[in-house]
């Protein structure tokens, strides 16, 4: 970049063009060249539009699309050159415009401002992303219900405090991550609805003096609605932060399935195992296979909430209405929509590979006197008061411990010396499948409500 001659798209006010060292620092095409698509749709509704109303001839309008068009398709297949000197995305696609048709691609930029063209090419190519998002988030639901089709029998313990508590099916397990997953992509689609208006007319700041047809650009663009005030067409970013807000509670769900993920699969629990393809070596101990990719979702979780900060803090202190802060949005959105896209289907991929060593999982489940809560509600049912019940409980426990065996493996006659309301029938509910199959109502983990529970998360996937 030149600092002897005038900038071509401003070049009228100013004697000189930028200092090398400002151009380099202002230009945003280094980053945003993925808008193109959707800068050039909205440049072709803008100019349909503009020959709607008169203002533009509609032979003026067709050697416009076409021009368009054929720079689009140039694009595609990377037959195009992006110039830093011509700053963004827009200047770069109406320079070549003017180019290639001549005085005329002179005449797009009727009636709009860079600042509502930035603001409609985001939130359509947001929309876009959205879709695909929550596409990726349902094929990773689909695997953790097939999981827990698979596994609704198949015990393994539940924790508090990662202390062993009571025994839950694996596949119980798997429809709380899916539940996660299901609120994320129904907040996805709130977010999209919200976004999904249109910021073009609103120019500059203030609107233009040409009689526009917003409504018909909303329309073509496929967007809901116009946003009803200029001001705020061109400066809100809220679309930006709740995307990656939403993003952020994606990427804390992953981290929360990647560090039991990491843990299942560590030797000292042996719940689960990867296929080889989907971790990584040791460069040093030979043995070594490690969950990697769980380490690193739960890394790149940190970025993302970064981006969350960065946006809000980008925001915070703007005054109306368009500034420059706003082209530091991309960045933080884009890797959002990289980040979280690039785990969710990495854990889409993965999880239907999961192997469950389920006689790991029922053997941690049977150390912890998993079963003493049901203990005390067999008390209860026989007519102690659970405080009492409590009590007892923690007694056989501690026997248990003593004599080192399950609460199962105590006899009978060592039972009832802590109460004789114990009977022979305890057994049944001292096992590990009488445990999970007694929570046998909405939402329990037995094994015929974890089935049950799985085919409505289908249904709500339109399966
Ligand atoms: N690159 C700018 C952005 O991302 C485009 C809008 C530029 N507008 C302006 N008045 N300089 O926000």
């Amino acid at each position: 970049m030149s600092t002897q001659s005038s900038h071509q798209t401003w070049g009228g006010r100013f004697a000189e063009g930028p200092d090398a060292r400002v151009a380099a620092f202002t230009e945003s095409i280094s980053f945003e060249a993925r808008l193109a698509p959707y800068d050039i749709q909205g440049s072709i509704a803008h100019a349909r539009m503009l020959s709607h109303v008169g203002v533009l001839q509609s032979d003026e309008f067709e050697t416009i699309r076409g021009g368009l068009e054929a720079i689009g398709e140039r694009i595609a297949v990377g037959d195009f050159t992006w110039d830093p000197a011509l700053e963004d995305v827009h200047m770069n696609i109406e320079a070549r415009l003017t180019e290639d048709i001549g005085a005329l691609g002179k005449k797009l930029h009727t009636a709009r401002s860079r600042n509502d063209q930035v603001a409609t090419d985001v939130r359509l190519w947001l929309r876009a992303t959205i879709d695909s998002l929550i596409g990726e988030v349902n094929r990773l639901r689909r695997g953790l219900i097939g999981l827990a089709d698979h596994h609704a029998e198949t015990v393994m313990p539940g924790f508090t405090h990662l202390q062993v508590a009571q025994p839950v099916t694996f596949g119980h397990h798997m429809l709380a991550w899916q539940a996660m997953l299901a609120r994320d992509a129904e907040r996805l689609g709130q977010i999209r609805a919200r976004a999904n208006k249109l910021p073009l007319g609103a120019a500059a700041l203030a609107g233009t003096t040409f009689a526009i047809d917003r409504e018909m650009v909303a329309q073509e663009l496929g967007f809901d609605d116009v946003i009803d005030n200029s001001l705020d067409a061109v400066s809100d970013r809220d679309f930006a932060i709740d995307f990656v807000s939403a993003a952020t509670t994606i990427m804390m769900h992953l981290s929360r399935f990647s560090e039991e993920l990491i843990l299942w699969m560590s030797p000292a629990f042996g719940f689960v195992e990867l296929p080889d393809r989907y971790c990584t070596g040791s460069s040093i101990m030979p043995q070594k296979k490690n969950p990697d990719v769980a380490e690193l979702t739960r890394g790149k979780t940190a970025r993302v909430q970064g981006h969350l900060t960065a946006l809000v803090t980008l925001m915070k202190g703007q005054p109306l209405a368009y500034n420059r802060d706003n082209q530091e949005d991309k960045v933080p959105m884009f890797d959002t929509a990289d980040t979280v896209g690039a785990c969710v289907a990495l854990f889409a991929d993965m999880m239907p590979h999961v192997a469950v060593d389920a006689a790991a999982c029922r053997n941690a489940a049977r150390r912890g006197f998993a079963t003493a809560t049901d203990l005390a509600d067999y008390l209860v049912r026989a007519g102690v008061a659970f405080r009492d019940a409590h009590e007892i409980v923690g007694n056989c426990v501690s026997r248990a411990i003593h004599e080192d065996c399950d609460l199962a493996e105590l006899t009978l006659a060592t039972l009832q010396e802590y109460s004789t309301a114990i009977g022979a029938d305890v057994y049944e509910i001292l096992t590990l499948d009488g445990s999970v199959a007694a929570r046998d109502h909405l939402g329990g983990t037995a094994p015929s409500q974890v089935r049950a529970a799985a085919a409505r998360a289908r249904a709500t996937l339109g399966d």
